[in-house]
C-alpha cells in the first residue's frame, strides 16, 4: 500500500521530511511577510491580524479556516520530527559500532547542526506561541488579546527578547539552508549542472525569510517602531 510504503521505506520518509518542511516554509513565508504590515502602523497591522481569524468569511465562520491551517501545521511538525527521528535510528542501526573519531566534517556539519537547530526552533515555536498568542503573563507582561501591534512592540521592547528571537531566526536560517539543499537532493536534483542554483537557492531562503522577520524586532528594539 501507497501509505504504508511511504512511512516505512527511506525515500519514503525523505519524501514526507520534503512535504512537510514544505508546507512549513509557505507558512513562513507568509507569515513573515504578514509582520512586515507593522510598518504600515498598528491600525492595518491589527485589521490584518484580526482578518486572519475570520479567513475565508463569510463562507467560512471565524476560526474555521485559521485552526484548519493549524491543524496542517500541527500534523505537518509532528510527522516532520517523526520522520527525523527514524531515519536517524535508521542510519545508526546501519553502523552499529561508534566512529573510533568522529570527523563532524560537511555531510555530519550539517547533520549536526540541522537536529540541533530543529529541536531549538521546536522549543523556540513553544515560548513564540507562549509569548505572543497565548499571552502568558510570566513571559509578556501586558499581553492584550486581539492588540497584536501592541502586544508585538511591548514583547521586543525587552532586549532579551530581541536576542533570543534573533539567535532563533539564526537556526531557522540555516534549517532552511541545509533542509532545502538536502530536500534537493533526495529530489534527485543533483546533477553537478544545476549544482550552483539550488544552492543559491536554497541560501536565498535561508537568508531572506529570517532578515524579513529580523525588521520587526530590530526596529522596535531601536525605537523605529512605537506604540
Ligand atoms: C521575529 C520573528 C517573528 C515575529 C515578530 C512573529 C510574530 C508573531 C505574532 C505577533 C503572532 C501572533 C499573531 C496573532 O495572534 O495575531 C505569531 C504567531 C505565530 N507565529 Fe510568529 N513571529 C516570528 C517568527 C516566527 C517563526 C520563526 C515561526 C516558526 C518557526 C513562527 C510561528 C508562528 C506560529 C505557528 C504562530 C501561531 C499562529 C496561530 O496559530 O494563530 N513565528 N507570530
Amino acid at each position: 500500500m501507497a501509505v504504508m510504503t511511504l512511512t516505512r521505506s527511506t525515500i519514503g520518509k525523505k519524501v514526507i521530511m520534503a512535504v512537510t518542511g514544505a508546507v512549513w516554509v509557505g507558512f513562513l513565508a507568509f507569515h513573515m511577510y504578514g509582520n512586515l504590515k507593522v510598518f504600515q502602523g498598528a491600525d492595518y497591522f491589527n485589521e490584518y491580524s484580526e482578518g486572519l481569524r475570520h479567513i475565508g468569511s463569510p463562507i467560512f465562520s471565524a476560526y474555521h479556516l485559521l485552526w484548519v491551517a493549524r491543524i496542517v501545521l500541527i500534523v505537518a511538525v509532528l510527522s516532520h520530527v517523526w520522520a527525523a527521528v527514524s531515519l536517524a535510528q535508521a542510519a545508526r542501526k546501519a553502523r552499529p559500532e561508534q566512529y573510533a573519531q568522529k570527523k563532524n566534517i560537511h555531510a555530519s556539519y550539517a547533520a549536526v547542526t540541522i537536529r540541533y537547530g530543529g529541536l531549538a526552533i521546536f522549543f523556540f515555536l513553544l515560548y513564540h506561541l507562549a509569548h505572543f498568542t497565548w499571552g502568558v503573563r510570566a513571559i509578556h507582561p501586558d499581553f492584550i488579546p486581539g492588540n497584536a501591534y501592541h502586544n508585538l512592540v511591548i514583547g521586543f521592547q525587552n532586549p532579551l527578547n530581541v536576542i533570543l528571537y534573533l539567535i532563533a531566526l539564526v537556526a531557522v536560517g540555516l534549517h532552511l539552508y541545509h533542509g532545502t539543499w538536502s530536500m534537493f537532493q533526495t529530489l534527485g536534483f543533483n546533477n553537478q549542472k544545476y549544482d550552483s542554483s539550488l544552492r543559491g537557492l536554497a541560501l536565498a531562503l535561508g537568508l531572506l525569510i529570517p532578515l524579513g522577520f529580523a525588521t520587526a524586532p530590530l526596529s522596535v528594539l531601536f525605537g523605529f517602531v512605537t506604540l
